[in-house]
């Protein structure tokens, strides 16, 4: 006849077979009313489980027999199928030049002479392409002007502007982030082309002759760290305040944290004190593409770019900088 702490932990062990033992006997511990201690109540749980070792593992007793499990085993699962996502530390301490929304081919001209040769009087120490440095308008999947569908062109002027950045700054880190317009290329070719979208050849950097310039790229939203300071396109943070009326304290209000960012086209700044009376600050940063495009010829997009000075702790300084119509730079 078996004893009532037995009885008790025969029921647990029917009702729970697949439970962790320690869950078990933290159970039976509680249900006895401390009767037991936590390690007498776990031997009792694996001798139900015929778990005590080669010599008792056959006794008759076990209510539920179970292989012995690894620690930290609770459930056996398929191995997940989601990939880590992981920052890019950007890994220059210095000046370094923050600018996105070329959209080439319908770049501005004096707003990218502007802002280069601002880059090059300072001297930068790496570039970062924040996005939307490609427009990609042929394949978009908005309607389209015929006339303006020559991908070929399009492509053939992207290349080129990266040839010319890359001899602007000849010795120096460059790395493009994919913003929204950039993942037009994988979106068109898993419509159009989805038996060779996964091949290395059809990868965006293969097409746009990255190796050639030794320009880096990061792709799948993910963060590039300037030092502490976390880098968006903008556009990684899904639906929500599309278009707030500024768009660093929308930034603000779905972060709470000090970000700087691209894709709205416009310079903003926001900064609050969090409770213990540390800085959050967000920043978004102009483009440098024709401001009056066809979809939108009225709004209040402002050509602008960034210098974040990256010290070796990490600390950091943005300026955030804009470019007036003649092309004159200017801190906001
Ligand atoms: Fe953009
Ligand atoms: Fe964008």
């Amino acid at each position: 006849m078996a004893d009532p702490i037995t009885k008790v932990c025969r029921e647990l062990c029917r009702k729970f077979p697949h439970h962790p033992a320690r869950a078990i006997a933290r159970k039976l511990v509680e249900r006895t009313n401390g009767a037991i201690t936590l390690d007498g109540a776990r031997s009792r749980v694996r001798y139900q489980f015929g778990q005590c070792g080669a010599k008792k593992k056959n006794r008759t007793g076990a209510v539920a027999k179970r292989p012995a499990r690894a620690p930290g085993q609770g459930i056996d699962l398929p191995p997940t199928l989601a990939e880590p996502w992981v920052v890019h530390d950007f890994g220059v301490v210095g000046v370094v030049g923050v600018i996105s929304d070329l959209h080439v081919p319908y770049h501005s001209e004096i707003a990218v002479k502007a802002a280069v040769e601002l880059m090059q009087d300072r001297e930068i120490a790496g570039l970062l392409i924040n996005g939307d440095f490609c427009d990609f308008y042929a394949i978009s999947r908005f309607d389209k002007d015929p006339a303006k569908r020559d991908f070929k062109a399009e492509l053939s002027a992207i290349r080129e502007v990266l040839g010319s950045l890359r001899a602007a700054f000849p010795d120096i880190p460059i790395v493009l982030k994919s913003g929204n317009h950039e993942e037009r290329w994988s979106a068109w070719l898993w419509q159009h082309a989805p038996e060779i979208s996964d091949m290395p050849e059809m990868g965006l950097d293969r097409w746009l002759h990255l190796d050639k310039h030794q320009i880096t790229l990061v792709e799948d939203k993910r963060i590039v760290m300037l030092g502490q300071l976390p880098v968006l396109h903008g556009h990684e943070k899904g639906k929500g305040i599309s278009s707030p009326v500024n768009q660093a304290r929308g930034a603000f209000l779905r972060l709470n944290h000090t970000v700087l960012e691209g894709h709205g086209h416009r310079t903003s700044g926001h900064c609050e004190p969090d409770m213990f009376g540390r800085e959050v600050f967000c920043w978004s940063t102009g483009c440098l593409c024709e401001l009056h495009p066809a979809y939108a010829p009225i709004n209040k997009m402002n050509h602008g770019f960034a210098l974040v000075d990256v010290q070796a702790d990490g600390e950091f300084d943005v300026t955030n900088l804009r470019i007036t119509a003649e092309g004159k730079v200017r801190q906001s």
